[in-house]
């Protein structure tokens, strides 16, 4: 149905307390790129916080809200809610059925077309965030108010910085640095989502024998990198030139991260050439 016509009860949890969990997923030529990965770790979310809700089903839905809508270029947004309940915060006693939304967003192009050439500029905002950044949970005011304050300041993103000076990710991307040609990614835990694109950009790194260094970065190793960039699934591999209006390295994006976007596209077209 049209977009405008959905209607979600005012008593749904996650308009009541943010209890629902989400995915994006990138659309390439009509296809859904990293489905498998992107319904794993929905799987994933809904079994961390107990909802129950069957993934094969909305994969399926998905597709076939895919084909309708006939969008080639753009996002898949998935969201499955606890449901609607009186206000109380234990779930639902039986639970009640789980809401599930599926729209399609069309994309004009490449949204960060205007920064591959020069590289962005982030701000870093300290992380705030509660606990358990692995689960893609609704809850996203302290990444909206790191996103905006950055946007304030004039920059792409924020860089979230944990109490102890570790550089965690970007309030809606993955972040690496570079340092003598060794990618440094953050390790998996429960302060960071696990990207699907850092997990492509991991096998890729892999195949083309770019070292990674699974390293927490602190903040002032910023001063110390050659190269940092950004990953996600609309951001895709995206440099970064400048934190805090401080350059990083030469302030030029860098060979390894111009290295690894012709890797995800190189793998991209692979992709869409095996599923034609
Ligand atoms: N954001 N870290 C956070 C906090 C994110 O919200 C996202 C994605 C990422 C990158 O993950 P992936 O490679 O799976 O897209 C990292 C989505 C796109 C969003 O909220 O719009």
């Amino acid at each position: 149905m049209p977009l405008d016509d959905v209607r979600v009860s005012v008593l749904d949890r996650a308009f009541m307390f943010g209890d629902a969990v989400y995915e994006v997923i990138r659309v390439y030529s009509g296809r859904a790129f990293l489905r498998g990965p992107h319904m794993d770790r929905l799987r994933r979310s809904l079994k961390e916080i107990r909802i129950n809700a069957d993934v094969d089903r909305i994969d399926a839905r998905m597709g076939e809200t895919l084909s309708r809508s006939g969008v080639a270029e753009g996002m898949v947004y998935i969201q499955v809610t606890r449901g609607a309940a009186p206000r109380r915060h234990q779930f639902p006693d039986p639970p009640v059925p789980p809401n599930e939304l599926i729209y399609i967003e069309p994309l004009d192009g490449d949204p960060y077309d205007h920064l591959r050439e020069n590289g962005a500029s982030l701000l870093t905002v300290p992380d705030f965030r509660w606990g358990r950044c692995d689960i893609k949970s609704v809850n996203l005011l302290a990444n909206c108010m790191a996103a905006q304050q950055a946007k304030a300041a004039g920059c792409l993103e924020a860089l979230l910085i944990a109490e102890d000076g570790t550089v965690t990710e970007g309030s809606h991307t993955s972040a690496f640095g570079v340092k003598d040609g060794k990618v440094i990614a953050s390790p998996l835990d429960e302060r960071i989502l696990p990207g699907i694109t850092r997990a492509l950009m991991l096998e890729l790194c892999r195949r083309a024998g770019v070292e990674v260094v699974q390293h927490r970065m602190q903040q002032s190793d910023l001063t110390q990198i050659d190269e940092l960039f950004l990953t996600g699934t609309t951001s895709e591999v995206l440099p970064v030139t400048k934190v805090d209006d401080k350059p990083i390295g030469t302030g030029r994006p860098g060979p390894v991260t111009a290295r690894l976007y012709e890797a995800y596209h190189a793998h991209l077209q692979d992709w869409l050439k095996e599923s034609d």
